[in-house]
């Protein structure tokens, strides 16, 4: 690839602590943790192009993604190198997209390809253009140094076949809040029981009683949590008529730095769900949480249902999942509001923080390790 990058270098003085961050020593505290660009962000998912140009802000930069001419998928720079208008308000021309302020039109690598009126384009007549890898409907993006993005795998469902095959709904919701804040969220399941209360929360006291184990993974951290002879959440009374106590278990990877990978099963006290994680009612689910800005993010969540073989059923069944994650969404966005400015060490830790406080711990040792490059 080219050297077509002439984005700004991000701030680079840094302190992060207990899940809030700051750019210099006596700078304000912002909840969460800053962007790590080193790796592969869920941009947007395949269907978001069929109407053409889709503009995003990712990890603060302004980028526009489109199909090129042979379907492929392209990222550029959504900042013109003329007089900066935004390639996003121009237009899909044959392979290329035309600016739409004086026509310049950029080819799907981000090279200029014409300049109305002038024969010859300077070699600065250029914007970056972000590696992409598409897997299934997911259009992963590499937002930092192009060089190193082959040596990542994509943080997808690879080799789960089951995912891919399972009948899925997916959605994306733009969030005012840190990226951090989402996935430390997902990292303590103890919320069912309150913001998810009527769908899949179940009883308080019986997560009060959980049992998570958490353990380190090449790629971040992981945790399986389980909880035996439990009353049934509202989602499985509905689906099965059945007020039977219940075995759960759930396994959540987190990929560094805003994936989270989750596996889980609902069935029958004393059949084996747990050992067999298996269930009457199985979910795969990917959460990818891209930043935005330090304070905005998308949440996409692509939820796969394993015990419903009738696509059409299970799709419906699924659409539970809006109201499930915008419930996540709307805590999330009060607390992030409510922490702007305060210092992480007047907060205080519980016993279900064990998988959270391990996750914030990679994530910061990779912060660190970004701002040691
Ligand atoms: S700003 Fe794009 S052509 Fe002038
Ligand atoms: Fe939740």
């Amino acid at each position: 690839m080219r050297n077509t990058d002439r984005r700004p270098a991000p701030p680079s003085i840094r302190e992060i602590r207990d899940g809030a961050w700051r750019e210099s020593e006596d700078g304000a505290w912002r909840p969460g943790a800053p962007h790590i660009r080193n790796a592969w962000h869920l941009a947007c998912f395949a269907h978001e192009l069929d109407a053409g140009i889709l503009a995003r802000t990712l990890l603060d930069e302004p980028v526009v993604l489109f199909r090129r001419g042979d379907g492929r998928v392209a990222a550029l720079e959504d900042r013109c190198p003329h007089v900066g208008a935004p390639l996003s308000r121009g237009k899909l021309v044959g392979a290329n997209i035309q600016c739409g302020y004086h026509g310049l039109a950029f080819d799907a690598d981000g090279r200029c390809v014409e300049i109305p009126g002038q024969e010859i384009i300077p070699p600065a007549a250029c914007v970056h253009a972000y590696p992409i890898e598409v897997r299934a409907e997911h259009v992963w993006i590499w937002m930092g140094d192009p060089q190193l993005a082959a040596s990542h795998a994509v943080p997808d469902f690879g080799g789960d076949d089951d995912f891919f095959r399972w009948p899925r709904h997916q959605g994306v919701i733009p969030m005012r809040c840190n990226y951090s804040l989402m996935i430390q969220n997902l990292m303590d399941l103890t919320h069912l029981a309150y913001v998810h209360a009527d769908s899949i929360g179940g009883d308080a006291a019986d997560h009060a009683t959980d049992e998570v184990s958490v353990s380190r993974t090449e790629t971040g951290m992981r945790f399986v949590r389980t909880m035996r002879n439990v009353a049934p959440p509202g989602r499985y009374v509905a689906r099965f008529g059945s007020a039977e106590r219940l075995d759960r278990w759930s396994e959540f990877e987190f990929v560094a730095p805003a994936v989270v990978r989750q596996n889980s099963g609902w069935g029958r006290v004393g059949t084996g769900v747990i050992e067999e994680r298996g269930g009457d009612l199985k979910d795969k689910m990917l959460h990818a949480i891209t930043p935005s800005t330090a304070s905005s993010s998308f949440y996409f969540y692509d939820g796969a249902d394993g015990a419903e073989p009738d696509p059409a059923r299970a799709k419906q069944r699924l659409s539970v999942l809006d109201k499930i994650i915008q419930e996540d969404v709307d805590m999330v966005e009060a607390q992030q509001a409510r922490l702007e400015g305060v210092d992480p060490r007047t907060l205080i830790a519980v016993r279900s923080d064990k998988a959270r406080l391990l996750m914030m711990k990679e994530l910061q040792r990779r912060v660190e390790a970004q701002a040691g490059d």
